[in-house]
């Protein structure tokens, strides 16, 4: 939650001739704000230094979305910059508000921050005790002071008046350390000050930071979405390293004070695949999105002899074969996900395979060993739950196997190995296009794990991947053919209050999304059950006109089928106006449906990736009917960093 980006340039390069990325701090923030706004869009703001005499250090901020701090800049009119950071903010302590907006300021110097200090009180009683007044109820604002009296204290222990800019950026650097080593919770901190205006000074823990490395200019971000459209170079931040960024050098120092060399990769992210390609909304383009994040999943993944290779498995092959469990920990989308994945792998695979609320996980005690799996999904890689579930269950001996759509977040390189979905860029708050690619994932791990243990034959792993390789076209026709429907239906319920989702088998995963993706950008009441579970207390809820959504599995499954055609017919029965998504030619479901939307057939366990996508077009239409902002639905952010 929050989104954190900081940009250096030449010192050299206020002027219409300098060096390339000279001066173009705001342009950098501003583009970096816009793509991390999904992280959190309750107040924006930036601060600015430049090295001329003038105003060197230049705070703007405003409650409210990105727009709103444009037009405090636009009223502003800062001058061009050599360094900057700037922050899109998911309140936690303290309102929405501008005094709570970050950067905050103390002395020659300004914080962002993302992250919880669970400590602050504490602290802010000692701020405060040392003379400061504090403007915000934030947590920051509190690590601007102590940063601040500690700089303060260290130049004044110098001569007065001697300490040039890289002095300053040494001594800001020891401050910044000794300052978080009090700071109990999570941070990524950025840090400026007028007196060092080519340096930003950085650390973290727990909280998500990564650098960019430009040519002449660095870069730092809560993702590398805040600099692709300018470096796709980027380094890895390990938990409590104080970094210093300069024009042209990155240094970054251990826990113990040693310098080390950060990790490098090459983005393969290009900045578009973060915009929205003509679609109204990016949740519209990250449906349509899908049958290449499916396609792009599966790329690569079988090898000459025709097996299923994954090269990211770096869980010795005997381990696999020796586990007894799997346990996925996940949350919200990624782990209905992890719900589907779960038919799935033991049905291929004959392991008992748990789903566990990440955030539930470690505070019941739960049965780890070394022989259990433990599956951690996320699109982010930076849910703090998730995060924390992988520690635990690593502490008990469990080998961690992470499913994660960014590259270099931290659940991907805190897990013993990773199996990367390759969605791209995920913008909207809703989760569309990771959990189909995390679906497809999950099936790669579960086909990977039946070969390895000899629970399926080569031949039949094959037949599988096939059927997997035909699913993006698919997804593609049932777009084409479907969405205008689906679109229309949506527009023609905004009014209603409340939804039911009905399914079975893996359609009762996929029926708790469709209500989940309803609430999340609609705000409108809708339950998931299980169809069988009906009759044990929801259909009391059923009444005239409730629109009820029902996963119809396909009729080559009749044990299946037929039940749900059962549990339709009890729905009707009782008033509710019966949505229903079938397979092609499945005329059985016609005489108890309002609507029917059909689905390509697939494998049974392959359903969800096509039943899902009309439960998204609807959720998203019905959202835009009632005049609500799809991509950024109230209260939510897109990456959950604090427990
Ligand atoms: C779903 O639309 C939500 N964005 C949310 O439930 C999300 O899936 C959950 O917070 C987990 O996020 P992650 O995949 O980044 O870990």
């Amino acid at each position: 939650m929050c989104g954190i980006v900081g940009h250096v340039g030449p010192l050299n390069s206020i002027n219409p001739a300098g060096a390339p990325g000279s001066g173009r701090s705001l342009e950098v923030l501003l583009d970096g704000l816009s793509r991390l706004e999904y992280r959190g869009y309750d107040s924006a703001g930036i601060a600015l230094v430049r090295p001329d005499d003038g105003e060197r250090l230049t705070v703007v901020k405003a409650a409210g979305k990105l727009d709103n701090l444009r037009a405090a800049l636009d009223e502003a009119g800062p001058a061009p910059a050599t360094a900057g950071i700037g922050h899109t903010r998911w309140a936690t302590h303290g309102g929405p508000t501008t005094e709570n907006a970050h950067p905050h300021r103390a002395g020659t110097l300004a914080v962002v921050h993302n992250g919880i200090i669970e400590n602050f009180r504490a602290l802010r009683a000692e701020v405060e005790e040392a003379g400061r007044t504090l403007l915000s109820a934030t947590d920051t604002e509190v690590v601007a002071h102590l940063l601040d009296l500690d700089f303060s204290a260290r130049l004044a222990a110098g001569e007065a008046g001697t300490v040039g800019p890289d002095a300053a950026a040494a001594l800001l650097v020891e401050s910044m350390r000794a300052v978080t080593d009090r700071l109990e919770g999570t941070f990524a901190l950025l840090a400026v000050t007028e007196l060092a205006p080519g340096a930003i000074i950085a650390a973290r823990r727990s909280s998500p930071l990564v650098i960019g490395l430009g040519e002449g200019e660095n870069f730092l971000g809560s993702d590398v979405a805040a600099f692709v459209a300018f470096t796709t170079h980027a380094a890895e931040v390990d938990d409590d390293q104080v970094l210093l960024l300069t024009a042209d050098a990155v240094t970054v120092w251990d826990a113990a004070g040693n310098v080390v060399t950060p990790n490098t990769w090459e983005v393969s992210w290009d900045a578009s695949a973060a915009v929205k390609g003509g679609y109204e909304t990016f949740m519209d383009k990250e449906i349509h999105d899908q049958p290449t994040a499916v396609a792009d999943t599966l790329l690569g993944r079988v090898n000459d002899r025709g097996e299923l290779v994954l090269d990211e498995m770096r869980i010795d092959p005997a381990v696999l074969r020796s586990i007894d469990k799997i346990i996925v920990v996940a949350c919200g989308t990624a782990a209905y996900a992890g719900h589907v994945a779960k038919y799935a792998i033991e049905h291929w695979c004959r392991i008992p395979v748990e789903i566990e609320l990440a955030h539930e996980f470690r505070y019941r005690d739960p049965i780890v060993s070394e022989k259990t799996l433990t599956v951690a999904i996320s699109q982010s890689g930076e849910t703090m739950d998730t995060i924390h579930a992988v520690r635990h269950a690593r502490e008990q001996g469990s080998r961690a196997l992470a499913i994660v759509n960014t590259y270099g977040s931290t659940i991907a390189r805190e897990a013993d190995a990773v199996l990367y979905t390759h969605a791209g860029p995920e913008v909207a708050v809703a989760s569309t296009k990771a959990f189909i690619s995390q679906i497809t994932a999950c099936y790669l791990l579960g086909l990977y794990l039946a070969q390895l243990r000899g629970n399926k034959w080569p031949d039949e792993v094959a037949d599988y991947l096939e059927n997997l390789g035909k699913m993006p076209a698919k997804i593609e026709r049932l777009l084409a053919e479907q969405e205008d429907m689906v679109r229309e239906l949506g527009e023609q319920l905004a009014d209603q209050t409340s939804f039911l989702f009905l399914g079975r088998h893996v359609g009762y995963p996929v029926a708790l999304e469709g209500a989940l993706k309803l609430k999340e950008v609609a705000y409108v009441h809708a339950e998931g059950f299980a169809a069988g579970e009906l009759k044990h207390g929801p259909i009391a809820l059923v009444e005239e006109g409730l629109p009820v959504f029902v996963i119809v599995p396909t009729p080559r499954r009749p044990v299946l089928h037929d039940k749900v055609i059962s549990n339709i017919q009890e729905v009707r029965a009782r008033g509710a106006r019966t949505i229903v998504i079938a397979e092609e030619g499945d005329e059985a479901v016609t005489p108890f449906a309002d609507t029917v939307i059909r689905i390509p057939a697939a494998p049974t366990l392959m359903w969800p990736l096509l039943t899902v996508v009309p439960l998204q077009i609807f959720a998203a239409a019905l959202a835009k009917a009632r005049g609500l902002d799809v991509d950024q639905p109230r209260n939510l952010a897109k990456s959950v960093t604090v427990e």
